[in-house]
């Protein structure tokens, strides 16, 4: 039975634990993370973020004004543009012709259009399963594809993972957590906002699977 004395933000840690973990212990990131994989599973993994990113940020000036999602809309915490500067740097010029998205990263780029179109407190989820994750584990994936493929020190590359503008990322994810805590839910509402957080993480999940699939082709 759900707390609903306990803050939000531990209520959609706690109910994303199980798969957290499973998504850090994934074959794909295992693979990619011990060098199992090469740079070009890298790259992939990276075009696929885009299109995540692209969904999560193209409607960012609406939902900016939106009295829910609107303060965690933060300029300073943008991805794409970031992510632009990594592609090119791992497949050249060419990059934007080989962006291909999978068929679970346009479910979840889908899914979160949906949500940032009619239900801010979705969006809101999906928000934290993105932008908190690649704070808090984004920096062990950066360092490690800065050592195995001698990408330049939070350069390009990784400039993804690189928040510049965020100098205390440990006092901005306090914060995002008090702005979580915040959220107008009621019970009802609570249910439905975790069910979207563990879609969110199994939508996460799928892409890894689709990714590992079609690299295990390729060894
Ligand atoms: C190699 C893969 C991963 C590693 C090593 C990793 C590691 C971590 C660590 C150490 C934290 C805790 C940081 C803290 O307490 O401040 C964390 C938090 C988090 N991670 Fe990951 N993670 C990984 C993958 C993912 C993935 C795939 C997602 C979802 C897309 C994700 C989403 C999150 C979120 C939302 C949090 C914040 C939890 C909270 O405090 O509410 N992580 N991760």
């Amino acid at each position: 039975m759900l707390d609903i004395a306990t803050p939000f933000s531990t209520l959609i840690r706690t109910a994303t634990e199980q798969q957290h973990s499973e998504a850090e212990h994934s074959s794909f990131m295992r693979d990619m993370l011990t060098g199992t994989l090469g740079v070009r599973a890298f790259y992939r993994y990276t075009a696929q973020l885009w299109f995540v990113y692209d969904a999560l940020e193209k409607r960012s000036a609406e939902l900016a004004a939106d009295p829910v999602a609107g303060p965690f809309v933060r300029p300073e915490i943008a991805r794409l543009a970031a992510l632009e500067t990594d592609l090119a740097h791992l497949g050249g010029a060419g990059w934007r012709d080989e962006l291909r998205p999978l068929p679970s990263t346009l479910a979840y780029a889908d899914r979160i259009t949906e949500c940032a179109q009619h239900w801010s407190a979705g969006y809101v989820v999906h928000h934290y399963t993105r932008y908190l994750g690649d704070l808090s584990g984004g920096q062990v994936i950066r360092g490690t594809a800065e050592k195995l493929w001698n990408l330049p020190k939070k350069g390009d590359g990784v400039r993804f993972y690189v928040f510049d503008a965020i100098s205390n990322p440990a006092a901005f994810k306090r914060g995002y957590r008090e702005l979580l805590d915040g959220l107008p839910l009621d019970a009802d509402e609570t249910e439905r906002v975790l069910d979207e957080a563990r879609l969110a993480f199994s939508m996460n999940t799928d892409l890894f699977g689709e990714l590992a699939a079609e690299f295990s082709d390729k060894n």
